[in-house]
């Protein structure tokens, strides 16, 4: 298969975790015979930098003619200090996310059992967590309108019946591709944008009959994450609710370090890990490249390469079986391995398999 990828490294521990990412890639295309060619380009606080934009027209053109985007990390702590700051890292990604139509954001939690140990949740609790979070991505308070003076600000909460059609459609399609459960998770009890999910939800939930959809209060939904993770199968929210809820959810495995992420819509899909850009890590060779690596694996996936997919999956389980982990992830007493090492080692595993 021939494919244009668009490669946004972004800040912090970005470029170091995007390196091994495409290092990871051209391992499997030259395995798998594929022909991939890279196109880097700017975003975030690297491109306010160099050209005063978080997401650039450039940048927006080479995502728009590429196949797939592979995203790092944006955000600088010099701009989170500076609440009068007018442009910010972060507005990068929502101009991304806005300009592709990236409105379904698949962020799968899974446990891995040689990291149990590492979870803040009992053993007993974490193993059987397995489940998909699906936030809406382009809606919502994030993008509504917005005011703020000295004394007032608002954000508004705004949906239109077609933007949750559509996220909907793609959380009952999931359902139907796992376990047939679906929870949409809402604050209908107080907020007239969440009765409308919630309508619609259940208009729609009849022509699904092989999936039992129920329904549950962010509040509760938050609480049940943790008290019995197992429960879930697909969840499905709102943009902020599933913001807050995903950085919940990525706790259970232990590490935020080992999860990836799709985003996809009307145009190219970005695949990106769910952490953030980790300023404080940059250029020390100890960020954990596994959620970008396993991002690569969406990637793969979502152009039905799944034993490309299935190869890195296996790739990542076999460096932890063999310890070679990040600082962050090691075993007590066990040498850490940098960022750049753990990638090497995936290649090499990928080459040789
Ligand atoms: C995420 C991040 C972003 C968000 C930030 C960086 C704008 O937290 O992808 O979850 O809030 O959507
Ligand atoms: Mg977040």
């Amino acid at each position: 298969m021939k494919l244009n990828i668009a490669v946004l490294a972004g800040d912090g521990i970005g470029p170091e975790i995007a390196e091994q990412g495409v290092k990871v890639m051209r391992a499997i295309s030259e395995k798998f015979k594929h022909e991939v060619a890279y196109t880097y380009a700017v975003c975030g606080a690297d491109a306010i930098d160099k050209v005063g934009d978080p997401f650039p027209e450039a940048t927006y053109q080479v995502c728009k003619a590429a196949d797939a985007v592979l995203f790092s990390a944006v955000g600088d702590p010099k701009f989170d200090n500076n609440p009068t700051a007018t442009v910010r890292p972060e507005q990068g990604l929502l101009a991304m996310r806005k300009k592709l139509g990236l409105f379904a954001n698949i962020r799968p939690i899974q446990t891995f059992k040689c990291l149990l140990h590492k979870s803040p949740l009992r053993m007993e609790l974490v193993e059987k967590a397995d489940f998909v979070c699906i936030r809406e991505l382009t809606g919502g308070m994030y993008f509504g309108e917005k005011y703020q003076d000295n004394d007032k600000a608002y954000d508004t909460n705004y949906y239109t019946r077609s933007e949750i059609e559509r996220i909907l459609k793609v959380a009952f399609a999931y359902a139907r591709k796992r376990n047939n459960h679906l929870t949409v998770v809402d604050k209908a009890n107080v907020l007239a944008s969440s009765r409308l999910w919630r309508q619609i939800a259940q208009e729609m939930a009849p022509l699904y009959p092989d999936v039992t959809t129920d329904y549950m209060y962010v509040d509760n939904a938050a609480m049940r994450m943790i008290q019995d993770p197992a429960f879930f199968d697909v969840l499905v929210t709102e943009n902020t609710f599933g913001d807050i809820l995903t950085d919940e959810a990525s706790c259970i495995t232990g590490s935020m370090g080992l999860l990836p992420s799709a985003s996809t819509g009307d145009s190219t899909p970005v695949f990106e890990p769910i952490h953030g850009s980790w300023p404080q890590a940059k250029g020390k060779n100890i960020a954990n490249p596994l959620a970008q690596i396993l991002s690569v694996a969406m990637l793969f996936e979502h152009f039905n390469l799944n034993e490309e997919g299935e190869l890195i999956r296996q790739a990542v389980d076999a460096s932890l079986d063999a310890e070679v982990r990040t600082p962050e992830i090691q075993v007590e007493g066990g040498k850490s391995f940098g960022t750049k090492e753990v990638g090497e080692w995936i290649v090499k595993y990928i080459l040789t398999k």
